[in-house]
């Protein structure tokens, strides 16, 4: 393992980073491919870093399929500092992990209970496995999903990391894995930095658009409310406020969030679910609605697009929750990430002449440290496990047009060949690889 990381036992379908940390709910780590050292790389080893700059130190995660190997990096101290401080330090970002990813909640157990409730999930479960709800920063997450109407997944990465250049000075430099040359990390930046009213015309200027000012006047909001009380642990008191929504009913949090400027029912549900802990919210855009329509049986037409009314805003949410449960905001991440653009081809097998398609588990293995291309992996016996491999590539493709056509306004990431082209291709390369597969 590469010097300084630190190995916590984690399986992959727990935790997916390859999944969760670019569905749309953070817009701020950033992706490295690693160099391979060994010309036949171990098919277990690491194929990615992923970075994040906290407020004091930058995280660096690697994957494998049983371990998330993670390390933090701080800003350079003139002063040695002691192997018990160094200690702390690490335990403190083991702390943090164990949060943001809420590793106390077993993921597979839930799985378990959607698969039972919904045929739906059940197909997808193992193409889109690992995929749980991260438990982000209250401050960061608002001002990111103020950013994210009408907008896509590229361009909310774009502002969020325009804000923290602009607005926090940086924190640490590093060079990328396998490279020399160092770039800088900035911490998101807290709200005092943003609450300045030239700031809103600022961030209009940075391409932020209307949604510039909405982010300084929440901010000085937050600040005005807030400035008598004192900071504490680093965060800022309007911080420590919106964390405090954690203990609050749904319905209060959710109307002391739609008090800030552009926030509506949508944005307030998605900080809810995604850094409230309210786990059965479910934020309804087009996409969810229409998800709602073709799979789960809700009256409406899959071709018009409906206005989103406050009323059918809840018939979505009724229907969807009463499908999934207590942990309904969190299945819908599993539905709505199956149906992004950027994930038409996750969790496929990709046939090559290095890798053909193979019932072996070490071939398998390999697959699980593609990127963007984790196994499939919950049956457990290798006859089962062709058996249904061969039923849900088949459902899969079959299922492509319906689950990948999402388009027009929110999050969706388009790639550059016609989704009836992709199709055809994907058919044509499963084919292939099964043809093949026969031969061996
Ligand atoms: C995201 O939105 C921007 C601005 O509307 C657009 O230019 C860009 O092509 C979109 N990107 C993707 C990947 O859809």
């Amino acid at each position: 393992m590469a010097a300084g990381f630190r190995a916590l036992p984690l399986p992959i379908v727990q935790l997916s980073l390859a999944a969760v940390l670019k569905c749309g709910q953070s817009f701020r780590w950033s992706v490295f491919p690693l160099p391979s050292e060994a010309a036949t790389p171990d098919p277990g080893s690491p194929t990615h870093e992923y970075r994040f700059c906290l407020r004091d130190r930058l995280v660096c995660l690697r994957q494998s399929p049983d371990t998330l190997f993670y390390r933090s990096v701080f800003p350079q101290s003139p002063i040695a500092i002691s192997a018990t401080q160094e200690a702390l330090q690490e335990a403190e970002t083991l702390a943090w992990l164990r949060d943001y990813f809420q590793l106390d909640v077993d993921l597979v157990k839930l799985y378990d209970d959607w698969s039972m409730r919904d045929p739906v999930f059940m197909k997808l479960r193992d193409r889109f496995s690992g995929i749980r709800m991260l438990r982000q920063d209250p401050w960061e997450n608002l001002v990111s999903f103020i950013c994210s109407s009408n907008n896509n997944i590229s361009r909310i990465t774009q502002m969020a990391n325009t804000l923290c250049k602009h607005y926090s000075p940086p924190l640490v430099s590093l060079p990328p894995p396998g490279s020399t040359e160092s770039e800088s990390y900035y911490p998101f930046p807290p709200p005092s930095s943003l609450a300045a009213p030239e700031v809103g015309s600022a961030l209009r200027k940075l391409a932020f658009g209307y949604r510039g000012p909405f982010i300084q006047r929440t901010a000085e909001m937050l600040v005005n409310a807030h400035a008598s009380e004192n900071p504490q642990g680093g965060r800022e008191a309007a911080e420590l406020w919106l964390m405090t929504l954690r203990e609050m009913e749904t319905s209060a949090a959710r109307e002391e969030l739609l008090k800030f400027i552009g926030v509506g029912r949508k944005v307030a549900d998605c900080v809810l679910l995604m850094s409230i802990d309210k786990r059965e919210v479910i934020p309804v855009d087009t996409h969810v609605h229409q998800i709602a329509i073709k799979h789960y049986g809700l009256r409406g037409s899959s071709t018009a697009k409906a206005n989103m009314t406050p009323k059918l805003y809840d018939e979505v949410n009724t229907k969807l929750g009463n499908i999934w449960g207590d942990y309904a905001g969190w299945a819908h991440s599993v539905l709505f990430t199956a149906d992004l653009k950027s994930f038409s081809s996750y969790g496929l097998p990709s046939p090559s002449p290095s890798t053909p398609l193979a019932h072996t588990p070490k071939l398998l293995k390999i697959a699980v440290t593609m990127p963007l291309t984790p196994p499939l992996t919950a049956s457990p016996s290798l006859a089962s496990k062709k058996r249904s491999r061969r039923t849900m590539v088949q459902e899969v493709v079959n299922d492509l047009p319906v689950l990948v056509d999402s388009a027009g306004e929110g999050v969706s990431l388009g790639g550059d060949s016609s989704l009836a082209d992709r199709v055809k291709k994907r058919r044509r390369l499963v084919t292939a690889a099964y043809t093949a597969n026969e031969a061996l």
